[in-house]
């Protein structure tokens, strides 16, 4: 068996990274951004954007910002921001939010440096792109996706109302900025349902058959990092905010190389079907995919029962510490308010053929480590109604 990790050329980590752009892009030679971010993180009266912006400009850095990005980012906005980034002069791009704005980016750099992928759609799964992209800096304004260290982007056909994921070496940000200054400002309901999405990574990192020492090491300091901090951070604990964004990007190391699994694959047709957030969709998977994946996972929820403060999550009989972390992780999504039924983000009795359908061909589920058939699927959705 060989392993393969893809991992950022750099990253810098902790508050005021990101007054590391200028000069990183000096060493390497870059002359003008081309700054993809979204209309809220530019509105002033956020500022999020204008943290980044405030950088360049006192670095006296040429830029250009490009603001047509939406939430599970649809194919137009790439193809509008390939033709933006032509007309701009710029050589490297920074994506700066969230999954959606980062996505958007890597896109853009991946079709500008590989033309004859310009329908987008032709990227869909494992693509035979010949050229890296146009460079990319990551500046991740959430603590969930890690996509400015994953291979991974993730768009929305919307025609077909679906949602594919993109996995490509090539797109891999050069250099990531994980500047918790950046995720301070996130509202309560994004800090839940980002986070609970950085669980997910981390325990389908976890289990996922393709995980081994490395990755575990990766997976598992998430996973205990996550449970120690993000429910802190949803409160208000300004440092345990800061560990949620490390957590993020610990995982998102392991999991881009190693893959996810079913919770992912469900989740992505909540969002293409019915628009659902992404981390909203995997904090009402995680738990049932969890109990449904139980006896597949060896000795692995030990670990995730420990973590989340099980007291005898290693000397307990394994089926009730399986039940312990998986009813940890229920508990969990709970507090936090995130729905427990998928019936709350719109799904109707109408939807759940089409959504185990879509769930069946994401790229995602093959990850999963109990081999999982489209009715397995549908009995899972339909048990979330
Ligand atoms: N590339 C990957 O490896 C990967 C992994 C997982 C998910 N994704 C994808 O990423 C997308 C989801 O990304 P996301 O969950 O980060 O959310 P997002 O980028 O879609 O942002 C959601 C909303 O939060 C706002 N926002 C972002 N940061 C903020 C901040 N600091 N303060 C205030 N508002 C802020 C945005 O403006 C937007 O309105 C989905 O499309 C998902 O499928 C990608
Ligand atoms: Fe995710």
């Amino acid at each position: 068996m060989v392993y393969r990790m893809i991992l950022n050329q750099t990253a810098y980590f902790g508050r005021g990274a990101i007054k590391e752009i200028p000069g990183a892009a000096k060493s390497r030679g870059f002359k003008k951004a081309f700054v993809v971010t979204d209309p809220t993180l530019a509105d002033p009266a956020v500022g999020t954007a204008q943290k980044v912006l405030d950088v360049l400009d006192a670095a006296g850095l040429p830029y250009e910002v490009f603001t047509n990005v939406k939430p599970n980012p649809p194919v137009e906005c790439i193809q509008d921001g390939v033709e933006k980034f032509k007309a701009s002069g710029a050589d490297f791009l920074i994506g700066l939010g969230g999954g959606s704005p980062q996505d958007t980016c890597k896109g853009i750099g991946i079709v500008v440096a590989n033309p004859e992928f310009a329908d987008v759609l032709s990227l869909e799964g494992v693509a035979d792109t010949k050229n890296p992209s146009v460079p990319i800096f990551g500046v991740p304004t959430t603590a969930g996706t890690a996509s400015e260290t994953t291979i991974n982007y993730v768009i929305t056909d919307t025609p077909r109302k679906r949602k594919f994921v993109a996995v490509d070496p090539h797109d891999i940000p050069v250099v990531a900025f994980v500047d918790p200054d950046l995720t301070d400002g996130m509202p309560r309901g994004l800090k839940v349902a980002t986070g609970l999405d950085a669980l997910t990574h981390a325990i389908e990192g976890f289990v996922t058959p393709g995980a081994w020492s490395l990755s575990d090491c990766l997976s598992l300091q998430s996973i205990r990092m996550t449970a120690h901090n993000l429910a802190k951070s949803v409160a208000g604990d300004v440092a345990a905010g800061e560990q949620m964004a490390y957590s993020s990007y610990i995982t998102g190391m392991a999991y881009s190389n190693v893959g996810l699994g079913l919770v992912h694959g469900m989740a992505h047709p909540l969002g293409g079907r019915l628009g659902a957030a992404h981390g909203v969709a995997n904090g009402i998977l995680l738990a049932p995919v969890m109990e449904y994946n139980k006896d597949y996972t060896g000795e692995k929820y030990r670990d995730i029962a420990d973590a989340f403060g099980v007291a005898d999550a290693y000397s307990g009989d394994i089926e009730t510490v399986r039940e312990e972390a998986v009813q940890a992780v229920h508990k969990l999504t709970v507090d936090l308010g995130n729905p427990t039924k998928i019936s709350e983000v719109g799904a109707t009795e109408a939807d759940l053929k089409p959504l185990a359908h879509d769930a069946f061909h994401d790229v995602c589920t093959p990850g999963n480590p109990r081999p999982a058939t489209e009715e397995d699927i549908l009995q899972i959705y339909t048990s979330l109604m």
